[in-house]
C-alpha cells in the first residue's frame, strides 16, 4: 500500500513538490494526503491547491493556545489517515501530542550536515552563510527524526555537497537544495519499502 504522507510546510514548498513529482513519475509509492501550513501565503499551500490535495492553515492565529494548536494538527493528520509526517521547510516546533501520536514517524529535512549548523535560528540562508563563514569545504543535507528540539533527532540519511571557491549563500543553497530533493525522495522510498535501518551517507557531486 502506498505510504500515506502528511506534509507540514511554512514556505516555498520545493521539497513537497519533489515528493509530488516522484509520486507522479511512479518512482515513489506514496500519496500526499494532506498539507498543513502555519502560513496562508506559503507556496506549499498553492501547490497543494493546484494538485487538489487538502490544505489546512493551522497556526497561532487560528489556535492561539499552543496545546489546542498541537491537538488540531494531530487530529488533521489522523483524519487524513497519515502514516508518516514530513516537515518540508516547517519553521515551527511540533507539539507533544503530535510527537507522541507519530513517534518515530516524523521526518525533517535540514540543509546542512547536522549536528553542525542546526538548532534555533538556523534556517534558510542563515545556514549557508554560517557554513561559508566557518570555511567548511563540505556541507550537505540531513534528514532526521523529529523530537521536541529543533534539528536534534536521530539522523536517518545524509548527503554531502561540496562548498566551492567563490560560493555565495544563494549559490550554495541552490546546490544543496538539489540534493535535498533527491535525498528526501530516496529516503521516503526506503520507508515505503519498509527499510529505515541504519543511516546512510551519500557523496555529493564533485
Ligand atoms: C529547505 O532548505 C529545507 O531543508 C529547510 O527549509 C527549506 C525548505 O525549502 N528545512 P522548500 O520550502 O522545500 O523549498
Amino acid at each position: 500500500m502506498a505510504l500515506r504522507l502528511g506534509i507540514l510546510a511554512s514556505g516555498r514548498g520545493s521539497n513537497f513538490q519533489a515528493i509530488l513529482d516522484a509520486c507522479k513519475q511512479g518512482t515513489l509509492d506514496a500519496d500526499v494526503r494532506v498539507v498543513i501550513s502555519n502560513n496562508p501565503e506559503a507556496g506549499a499551500v498553492d501547490r497543494a491547491k493546484r494538485e487538489r490535495i487538502p490544505a489546512h492553515i493551522l497556526s497561532s492565529q487560528t489556535h492561539p493556545e499552543a496545546h489546542a494548536l498541537d491537538r488540531a494538527i494531530c487530529r488533521t493528520l489522523k483524519d487524513h489517515g497519515v502514516d508518516w509526517v514530513v516537515l518540508a521547510g516547517y519553521l515551527k516546533k511540533v507539539g507533544p501530542v503530535t510527537l507522541e501520536a507519530f513517534e518515530g514517524r516524523i521526518l525533517n529535512i535540514h540543509p546542512a550536515l547536522l549536528p553542525k549548523f542546526g538548532g534555533p535560528g538556523m534556517y534558510g540562508l542563515r545556514v549557508h552563510e554560517a557554513v561559508l563563514r566557518a570555511g567548511d569545504k563540505t556541507t550537505g543535507v540531513s534528514i532526521h527524526l523529529v523530537d521536541e528540539e529543533y534539528d536534534r533527532g536521530e539522523v536517518v540519511a545524509r548527503a554531502e555537497v561540496p562548498v566551492l571557491p567563490g560560493d555565495s549563500p544563494d549559490v550554495l543553497a541552490a546546490r544543496v537544495l538539489k540534493q535535498e530533493h533527491a535525498l528526501l525522495v530516496s529516503t521516503l522510498r526506503r520507508i515505503a519499502g519498509g527499510d529505515l535501518g541504519g543511516s546512510v551517507t551519500t557523496k555529493g557531486p564533485r
